[in-house]
């Protein structure tokens, strides 16, 4: 949450920071700002709101041009999404501008101690303290990365730090611990920014910063230094998506065109992974066999859509492994002294791998001698790099704050895990695994189809722009789909939007069943496990009977539901734990068409931002 470019070179420095902030702004939409290094001293701009704001006050008052600056978007922690809290933050001269992603956590007694030094604080933000600690830092080094060095040894809590100073005309500095900050190197001109999605346009050369280090980069170069002044090793990459992953591409939303994307996605999840013999490749996954043989539990901590992920998951490990599974919110695990060995195999799931709950969870896990694997879409991203071992999604981008084209590839890399465990502790289900592994190929063509088939679900979704409440039941793997179908009703049409366990419904839920209350139904296939298909086809009855109109999620050919479906909405046949990569396609669909009817902008939810790197 919060994007941050800064910029060092040739160009325009506010062309290139608005267009990088333009990239970022699915971090948070509060407020925006930038400032610019000209003519001997410092012009900033900031405005409240979208960054289309900022653009409109840039139009009026136009900064003047400039070579170095800094930009920032804003997701508000500390203080109103007003002017006056939005970033960059100055120091009382005016000589200093900072922008931040984080929490500073000791900032009451930072601005304290400043203003009894004389500075006056005028924004209710962490941030400011930091430009005015600055301010007196450089006055004492006369040298800005040594001064952002000083002050990053007095904060506590998270941040990335970008700022700029008049007296150092070409030069920005940054700083980061515990949050993203990547490096994007030109020809003659350098980058910083949260994400490369910012700088794709220009350099596809990046270098990953560690953690607790300060880069300063100018024109012709880059310096990296640990807090305590030592030079730093600089590993640079290359970023192989191209610019195009960031642009809607025709879409009218991010989402529309994160939902298309799918089936490419899972494609590229699974592409080398597996042999023509159905042997699991993932040597990638640097898990040392003896881990793999001694583990005796399995414990996934995730966060939102990436916690649906792992309750999906759960099943898989539980069936295909006989071992024991739990699934835990990781804003929840590390408070409740969770039992953790060496035997235990902790999976953390993040798409952006930087959030903030799932980063601390894993910590803990590690403080206490379990093995960490990741799964994570975001390249050197920091949970991966303090993780054990990762295995990648390849979603690619993903850049509508509502999670979808991550979710199904989460679920394939858990998938994977689950067959590649299996297949390292020798369990018996050596046939299953090929199957299971031949029927995961075959899911980009039925994604494919389920795609073609989304008007009716569309027109559906307009019908119920007007209701206030949407239930969602499942049962078995359809319980966590019912979760997912009700979160992204919830953060995209602001509905009342509940998911429940079908078999829990008489226990207390079926007293919100009332006259044309729409209710969906996840149903299981009715091959195989029978029994969870007759009772789930009971419960639709008995809804029913109390006035639900009930929008049913069903096999292809699942004549035995149908003449209880209000709405039928048919999906491919598919193994019943592979059916979420299905079953969730509609319900993406349906809260992505429900709340355009609604008049809501789906890739920009209120009050959220798409990477929360704050507890
Ligand atoms: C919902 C959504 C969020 C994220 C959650 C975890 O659509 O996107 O619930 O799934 O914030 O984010 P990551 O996966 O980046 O750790």
């Amino acid at each position: 949450m919060c994007g941050i470019v800064g910029y060092a070179g040739t160009q325009s420095a506010l062309d290139v920071v608005l267009a990088g902030l333009r990239r970022l702004e699915y971090r948070g939409y509060d407020s925006a700002g930038a400032a610019v290094l000209a003519g001997g001293g410092l012009a900033t701009a900031k405005k409240s709101g979208k960054l289309a704001n900022l653009e409109k006050e840039l139009m009026e008052r136009p900064l003047p041009s400039a070579t170095t600056g800094i930009g920032h978007t804003r997701w508000a922690t500390h203080g109103a999404p007003n002017d006056a809290n939005a970033h960059p933050h100055l120091d009382n001269a005016g000589r200093v501008a900072v922008v931040h992603n984080g929490i500073i956590e000791n900032f009451a007694e930072l601005r304290a101690e400043l203003r009894a030094r004389g500075h006056h604080l005028e924004s209710e933000t962490d941030t400011e303290t930091v430009a005015h600690l600055l301010s007196e830092s450089y006055g004492a080094h006369v040298d800005l990365a040594a001064a952002m060095r000083e002050v990053c040894g007095r904060l506590q809590g998270a941040f990335t730090l970008v700022a700029v100073h008049a007296d150092a005309p070409d030069r920005v500095v940054g700083a980061r611990r515990n949050s993203p900050l990547v490096v994007g190197v030109g020809e003659g001109e350098y980058f910083l920014a949260s994400d490369v999605a910012a700088f794709i346009d220009h350099t596809r050369t990046a270098i990953e910063l560690g953690q607790d280090q300060v880069v300063e980069v100018w024109p012709e170069g880059v310096a990296v230094t640990g807090f305590d002044g030592l030079p730093a090793e600089v590993r640079t990459y290359h970023v192989d998506w191209d610019a195009s992953a960031a642009e809607k591409s025709g879409y009218a939303s991010f989402m529309l065109k994160e939902i298309a994307e799918q089936p490419k996605a899972v494609a590229d999840t699974l592409l080398g992974r597996v042999d023509e013999s159905g042997t699991l490749l993932l040597d990638e996954v640097r898990v040392p066999p003896e881990v793999l043989r001694e583990t005796s539990k399995v414990v996934v901590v995730a966060c939102g859509t990436a916690f649906h992920a792992g309750l999906i998951a759960k099943y898989a490990i539980e069936h295909w492994t006989r071992l024991p599974c739990e699934v835990e919110l990781a804003s929840e695990f590390r408070y409740r002294d969770p039992i953790l060995d060496h035997g235990t195999l902790v999976i953390a799931i993040s798409q952006s791998g930087e959030t903030m709950d799932t980063l601390m969870a894993l910590r803990h896990a590690r403080e206490q001698g379990a093995h960490v694997l990741a799964i994570c879409n975001t390249n050197g991203s920091t949970i991966p790099r303090e993780s054990d071992a990762v295995l990648y999604t390849h979603a690619g981008p993903e850049v509508a704050v509502a999670s979808t084209k991550a979710f199904l590839t989460q679920l394939v890399a858990c998938y994977l895990v689950a067959l590649w465990l299996a297949q390292h502790r020798g369990e018996k289900f050596g046939d299953e695994i090929g199957e299971v592994v031949s029927e995961l190929a075959g899911i980009p063509g039925d994604l494919e189809r389920v795609l073609e088939t989304m008007e009716p679900v569309r027109e559906l979704a307009r019908s119920l722009a007007g209701h206030d409440t949407v239930l969602f039941l499942g049962r078995h793997v359809g319980y966590p789909v019912a979760l997912e179908g009700a979160l992204k009703l919830k953060e995209l049409a602001y509905m009342h939007a509940e998911g429940f366990a079908a078999g829990e419904l008489k226990h207390g839920p079926i007293a919100l069943i009332d006259q044309g209350l729409p209710v969906v139904v996840l149903v299981p296939s009715p091959r195989g496990r029978s029994v969870l298909h007759d009772k789930i086809v009971s419960n639709i009855q008995e809804i029913r009977a109390r006035g639900a109109r009930t929008v049913v999620i069903a096999e292809e050919g699942d004549e035995a539901v149908a003449p209880y479906a209000d709405h039928l909405i048919e999906i491919p046949e598919v193994p019943t734990l592979l059916q979420p990569l299905v079953a969730t396609v509609p319900l993406q669909v349906f809260a992505c068409e429900l709340a355009t009817a609604r008049g809501n902008e789906v890739d920009q939810p209120r009050n959220l931002a798409k990477s929360v790197t704050v507890e």
